[in-house]
């Protein structure tokens, strides 16, 4: 074990003029860009798409102004529309383009090189119409070919049911408002489908994709009243072993708790804060 292990990584990931390999992805190695859970229950999500008129949502640079990580959450559930909505806006189709082979689309998120390594798992604690359990997000239908098409995109696999407030609280380092969150979101990272095209600096990215997901969670959150808060401080081994994966090929990377917020929003927090620049 190096004695700076995260100054190394830093170091041996970085991009030299000097030192640049050439390196052509092999495209018949190409790791698929969807995971599946083929024998698990799938259920349905509600359509995402913002109707304004039921559901005037602040604009932009309010939900901006309102952000703040909220830690403390009310006993009322959120609602399946609220999650259907936190997904899409985090890990969700928004676009479909076409490819040689069929169709393929793009996503709400960022993602480098288009190659969306990571996974959406949730954990839900008190969601309406939803038993407590772990869910994995199914981005994608697939056709018998097994090429990605839209219809079965956007719903859940139930992967577990039971209560699972203290498991995941126990493994964010005893971080209460795990286990009183509506649901956490847990994002694990499928590697190979991006060290595949950027080898070692693809462990830089796929944080840098974590954070824009997280980051749309986080407004699609109070845009619809609800508080979020990130969480980075997690027993690793245990949450993989929650979700199931080895955490070498694909393992946790960032997760958010979201729910009701148990306090008002902090109106005081507004545009009128930032600092401008004197006339
Ligand atoms: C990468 C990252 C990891 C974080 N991990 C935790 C965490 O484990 N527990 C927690 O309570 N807050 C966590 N936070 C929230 C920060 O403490 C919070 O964003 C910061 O205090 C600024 O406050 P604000 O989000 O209200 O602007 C994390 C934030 C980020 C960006």
């Amino acid at each position: 074990m190096p004695e700076h292990p995260g100054r190394d990584f830093q170091e041996k990931t970085s991009y030299r003029r000097d030192s640049m390999e050439e390196h052509e992805p092999d495209w018949r190695s190409k790791p698929p860009l969807y995971k599946f859970y083929n024998h698990a229950p799938v259920i349905g999500l509600p359509d995402p798409a913002p109707a304004l008129d039921e559901y005037p949502a602040p604009d932009f640079f309010t939900c901006v102004a309102r952000r703040r990580s909220v830690r403390s959450f009310g006993a009322t559930p959120i609602s399946l529309l609220e999650l259907s909505r936190l997904l899409w806006a985090s890990a969700g189709i928004t676009m479909s383009y076409i490819t040689p082979h069929g169709q393929d689309f793009y996503r709400a998120a960022p993602t480098a090189g288009a190659l969306y390594p990571l996974e959406t798992y949730v954990v839900v604690n008190k969601v309406e119409e939803l038993e407590p359990g772990l869910y994995h997000y199914r981005v994608a239908g697939l056709d018998i070919l097994e090429r990605p098409i839209a219809e079965g995109s956007h719903s859940l696999e139930q992967l577990k049911t039971g209560d699972l407030r203290s498991e995941i609280a126990a493994a964010a380092l005893d971080q209460l408002m795990c286990a009183k969150a509506g649901a956490v979101f847990l994002w694990t990272a499928v590697f190979a489908r991006s060290v595949w095209k950027y080898k070692d600096r693809a462990y830089r990215y796929v944080y840098l994709d974590a954070g824009h997901m997280a980051a749309h969670l986080s407004l699609a959150a109070v845009a619809q009243g609800l508080g979020s808060c990130p969480v980075a401080a997690f027993y690793d081994d245990e949450v993989n072993a929650l979700l199931g994966v080895d955490g070498d090929s694909e393992g946790v990377i960032y997760m958010t708790a979201v729910g009701r917020p148990s306090r008002p929003f902090n109106t005081r927090t507004d545009l009128r804060h930032t600092a401008r620049p004197k006339e």
